[in-house]
């Protein structure tokens, strides 16, 4: 039987009605969005659980804070002096640290990485895969004449990444988008940075680990909450803070200067100073391509119009920017042919 809905409180003026409801539900949320900001400022080191991830806040209040104030609840997180970022295995960090030095042999560079045949597995897979010509790979030797140490050690940061960095509970649609987009920007650098003619020894590395501010974060929510927050909840505030968050990781893991400055600084360009790193110019790049390309951390909308606050967006005018500083600007057809088929060779290893 159906039953009539109960009449407006303002049955003369039930717009009215409406806005003062939308007024009532506006200023609690405002009121809740205080509160919790009160709460977080309340907290100090002495706050049992404090930066240990211990220190949470309920589901509802992830949905109901503004961006700007789950930003500050989030950046906490890092900023906490207990704070640990996710941990990788020794052999990517060791083998970092061994490309660095002068004089290495390949049997150096086995012994390191052979310690695990987990990832040794995973990194002659790779190293035959279309991404690195197709051909069979007999074993890390054979991988390491081909492909000399520096090539080597990124394979290894690739598969390493891809164990530990981009597999987060309850996030995982969002973060094979994120795997995507790190591993096509990570060989988008390096394109750019060969044409470019900069010997940049870590293009490919920073490509790879710039929003890693992402995974560490959505890592600490998933880690500290049973039921996580959607993580179109989560975002806004994400988007404003993972490079903060992703520089700080860098330090914590012991990863060289450059790589944490340009980590910490992949969205700060601007056309009057000079960049942190010439590879932040050249992570603008990348990351447009990236976009344009189907690779952003966004799916590109059908009609191929980039939303212009799209997800981890460089602003108007960067692109050209750093076209300008890199002096690309006859290059850029080359660059983009090369990217696009990168990019189909990674498509090709991901299916
Ligand atoms: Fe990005
Ligand atoms: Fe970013």
């Amino acid at each position: 039987m159906r039953t009539n809905p109960p009449p407006p409180s303002n049955p003369k003026n039930p717009a009215a009605d409406k806005s003062k409801l939308a007024a009532d539900k506006a200023k609690a949320k405002a009121d809740k969005g205080k509160a919790l900001m009160n709460e977080l400022r309340a907290v100090t080191k002495e706050t049992p659980g404090y930066g240990t991830g211990n220190y949470t806040l309920d589901l509802d209040e992830y949905e109901l804070a503004g961006s700007s104030d789950l930003q500050l609840k989030l950046l906490s997180i890092f900023r906490s002096p207990q704070y640990k970022p996710p941990v990788l295995p020794n052999i990517a960090l060791e083998l970092t640290d061994l490309s660095k030095k002068q004089n290495v042999s390949y049997d150096d560079v086995v012994r390191v990485v052979e310690k695990d045949p987990m990832i040794t597995a995973s990194v002659l897979k790779l190293a035959q895969s279309p991404l690195y010509g197709g051909r069979p790979v007999q074993s890390l030797k054979d991988a390491l004449n081909r492909l000399g140490i520096a090539t080597l050690r990124d394979l290894v940061w690739q598969v390493v990444a891809n164990m530990r960095l981009f597999r987060v509970r309850n996030y995982a649609p969002i973060m094979e988008r994120m795997q995507l987009h790190a591993t096509f920007t990570a060989y988008a650098a390096r394109i750019i940075a060969q044409k470019a003619g900069i010997a940049a020894e870590h293009a490919f590395l920073c490509g790879l680990l710039h929003d890693i501010g992402w995974s560490g974060t959505l890592l600490a929510i998933s880690e500290n909450n049973s039921k996580p927050p959607e993580p179109k909840t989560l975002f806004a505030a994400i988007d404003k803070m993972h490079v903060e968050a992703g520089g700080a990781m860098a330090k914590l893991w012991g990863l060289s200067q450059e790589i944490c400055t340009v980590i910490g600084n992949h969205h700060h360009l601007d056309k009057q100073r000079k960049p942190a790193s010439v590879l932040v110019p050249v992570l603008c790049v990348a990351e447009h391509l990236a976009d344009e390309l189907g690779f952003g951390i966004e799916i590109k909308p059908d009609d191929g119009i980039l939303r212009r606050d799209r997800i981890d967006a460089n602003l108007d005018g960067r692109f050209d920017t750093a076209v300008g500083m890199l002096k690309l600007e006859t290059k850029l057809d080359a660059i983009r042919e090369a990217a696009a088929e990168a990019g189909q060779r990674i498509r090709k290893v991901d299916a």
